[in-house]
């Protein structure tokens, strides 16, 4: 199996993510999850990830609470689409299991080093800010990282917090560029692809039809969820986002993209978090980033329906 880190803002798209890595065991091995500020503030974050892996039945699995704010900006989150937990949607215990009393990056960086090179594969879900400030650290750990492989960015679907940023990055942009700078290879999920991952009905009938706990909180959860894309702009069903990371460690054949250039908007506040990613290639910068823009929505959501059928 891959090796991952999950680096995570729960957030109920990031928890189905969870759910799917820890329903896939023979394809990923999940070393631990971080939890950053980003969605909601890092206390909750933090508790999102631990209910998510009771859920899950994982209470082994070590959760570690990272940065509670981006590099230099103030933190903006989106309770406007998660709700005030972040996790709202259905009714779940308080998670009985403990935090990791270890700060995440030290988490990300100890097990880096401790880890043979090349071997663990890093999966942001939210805000870059716990993976810059581990490369900021040591940066012996960068050639290291096997692969980073991240939702965030869009560049024909553009800006779902502002007209030019997706989330993820605008929140963190400075520690976006770090990452994008790094050189270790990097596999984007932007919005363009997650557009196209819409929970139409049947789809969420699909997983409530599970009859398991996790098949009705993951109804319930993309039904929250889904709530703001419907009555905002009348779509069919919300973007399911994060999991796109996960199940492209199992299923890399359900993505299709470009290996280009992308550059990071970090000066302007008209553009700021701005993915510039050259689709055309039309310059002659170095690229640094399989840019995917295309899925096969059926089979995600046949994945997902029948990965989480197994927890
Ligand atoms: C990203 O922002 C968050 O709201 C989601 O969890 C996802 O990671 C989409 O822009
Ligand atoms: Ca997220």
């Amino acid at each position: 199996p891959r090796r991952i880190i999950i680096d995570t803002d729960p957030g109920q798209d990031d928890a189905v993510a969870i759910l799917l890595a820890l329903a896939s065991p023979e394809e990923i091995e999940v070393l631990g999850i971080t939890a950053v500020a980003g969605n909601v503030p890092l206390p909750l974050t933090a508790r999102n990830a631990r209910i998510t892996c009771e859920l899950a039945g994982r209470p082994d699995i070590r959760v570690f609470a990272g940065c509670d704010r981006p590099l230099e900006r103030p933190l903006v989150t989106a309770e406007h689409v998660h709700g005030r937990t972040g996790l709202d949607g259905p009714e779940l215990p308080e998670p009985r299991m403990a935090l990791e009393e270890a700060h995440a990056v030290d988490f990300i960086v100890e097990t880096l080093r401790r880890e043979p090179a090349g071997s663990v594969t890093l999966c942001p879900l939210g805000p870059l800010t716990n993976i810059a400030t581990a490369f900021l650290r040591a940066p012996d750990i960068v050639g290291r990282v096997a692969e980073i492989v991240l939702m965030g960015g869009a560049y024909f679907e553009v800006g779902n917090i502002t007209p030019a940023a997706e989330f993820n990055i605008y929140v963190d942009p400075q520690a976006a560029e770090i990452i994008f700078k790094s050189g270790v290879p990097l596999t984007i999920m932007p919005l363009d692809v997650t557009h196209k991952a819409l929970v139409t009905k049947a789809r969420n009938d699909a997983f409530r039809a599970l009859g398991t706990p996790v098949g009705l909180a993951v109804a319930q959860m993309t039904d929250f969820f889904e709530r703001f894309d419907k009555e905002k702009y009348g779509s069919e069903g919300a973007p399911l986002h994060d999991p796109c990371v996960t199940a492209y460690l199992i299923r890399p054949d359900l993505f299709s993209g470009r290996h280009i250039n992308v550059e990071i908007e970090t000066t302007s506040e008209l553009t700021m978090g701005m993915t510039v990613a050259d689709w055309w290639r039309v310059t002659d910068r170095a690229p640094n980033a399989t840019f995917m823009g295309d899925i096969d929505a059926e089979g995600y959501f046949a994945l997902l329906t029948e990965r989480l059928a197994r927890l």
